[in-house]
């Protein structure tokens, strides 16, 4: 695939734990994706230290960079745009992905744009399955877990949030009490292939309820309380791994149930529904094939990027950069990284929860 037949977009991830840069075509052509994580690093802290992410990610970004340019046979002239996450994240690691950005669309003369990192997410689907708006996200990765209505570029309207802790952090703290290791949801699910779902009874916080909010918090005490009654053996860790699964999944496809009923009267009458999971927490196979079954059930088109696009990548990064730029053109070289950046910056206030303005802005 020659790079000059289409605008080229070089996008840059560095907002958690994860260097990655992408390089994607506007034919929606993803023509490399390199992703370096710090996972191996961080599982000797049980978790992410900012500090040391921020540092890796300035080690990183340079290797990171030269191999997707060798792989996608691509000059650095060759670039059109560079997109960078400017935030939601770690303060640290969205400064060094956006100075990196800035400097080299400076030293190139091309247009930077920041990305809201919810945004990458959000429109990843748009790259990867070609769908067109509007659609409902149930958002899920280790920050976040939300669901929106994405009704064009830029109009997102959400209908709920968690009150307390995101999908992604309750399989982290999961891992984290059996021991078995970071980041949590890839091991809860390797080790739930083996476990019985319905082997220990756990809550599922705001089940039945009419707003479609999440809560994961008291699912956690409870986990944390079983855990301590029972002895760690290898088959007891499946069993536990395979019923905190199902109590996750079990909340996001009742929550989403309700989420769905709320779009389909928030959109035309001939509009095909469509449902939409991105984030970490949306390459876990069974929460996917829960969703699928409910989308079936619900007569509604189901769409999951592929796993490897789930987690952060540097893919969404320059699709949503892309889309942004075509509609609101390259973002001020003035810009500044920003810890807190809601996709809807209206939300809080339907949520006295997240009412509460602190000094970085809005939670996200
Ligand atoms: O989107 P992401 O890569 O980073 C954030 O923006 O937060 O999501 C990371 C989260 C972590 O909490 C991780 O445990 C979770 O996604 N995750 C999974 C799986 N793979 C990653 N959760 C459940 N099952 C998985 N297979
Ligand atoms: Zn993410």
């Amino acid at each position: 695939m020659s790079c000059k037949n289409h605008k080229v977009i070089m996008g840059i991830e560095t907002s958690c734990d994860d260097t990655a840069i992408a390089i994607v075509n506007s034919k929606k052509d993803i023509l490399s994706n390199i992703v370096i994580n710090q996972n191996t690093n961080l599982s000797k802290y049980g978790g992410i230290v900012p500090e040391i992410a921020a540092r890796d990610h300035l080690a990183n970004i340079d290797y990171a960079v030269q191999e997707a340019l060798e792989l996608s046979k691509c000059k650095l002239e060759d670039i059109d745009l560079i997109a960078a996450t400017g935030g939601p994240g770690l303060i640290g690691g969205v400064i060094v992905g956006t100075v990196f950005a800035k400097s080299l669309a400076m030293s190139l003369d091309k247009p930077y744009v920041a990305v809201n990192h919810l945004e990458g997410h959000a429109l990843t689907a748009r790259l990867t399955n070609n769908i067109e708006y509007p659609y409902l996200l149930l958002l899920v990765s280790g920050g976040h877990t939300q669901i929106i209505a994405v009704l064009e570029y830029g109009k997102y309207s959400r209908l709920s949030s968690t009150l307390d802790d995101a999908a992604g952090e309750t399989f982290d703290k999961a891992a984290k009490i059996l021991d078995i290791g970071f980041p949590g949801g890839p091991m809860i699910e390797k080790m739930a292939m083996s476990g019985d779902p319905k082997s220990y009874q756990l809550p599922r916080p705001m089940y039945k309820s009419k707003n479609p909010n999440f809560s994961f918090s008291g699912l956690k005490t409870a986990f944390n309380q079983t855990v301590l009654k029972n002895t760690l053996t290898k088959n007891n860790i499946s069993n536990l791994s395979a019923s905190i699964q199902k109590a996750i999944s079990d909340c996001l496809v009742d929550r989403t149930r309700v989420a769905l009923d709320q779009f389909k009267m928030m959109i035309n009458k001939n509009s095909n529904v469509q449902l939409v999971v991105a984030g970490g927490v949306a390459s876990n196979k069974y929460i996917r094939n829960e969703l699928e079954k409910l989308a079936f059930i619900s007569n509604t088109k189901f769409h999951a990027p592929p796993i490897n696009l789930c987690t952060d990548n540097g893919a969404m990064i320059a699709w949503a950069g892309y889309e942004k730029y075509i509609y609101e053109g390259e973002t001020n070289l003035n810009f500044k990284p920003r810890p807190r950046w809601p996709l809807d910056p209206d939300a809080h206030q339907k949520n006295p929860i997240h009412s509460k303005i602190g000094k970085s802005g809005v939670k996200a």
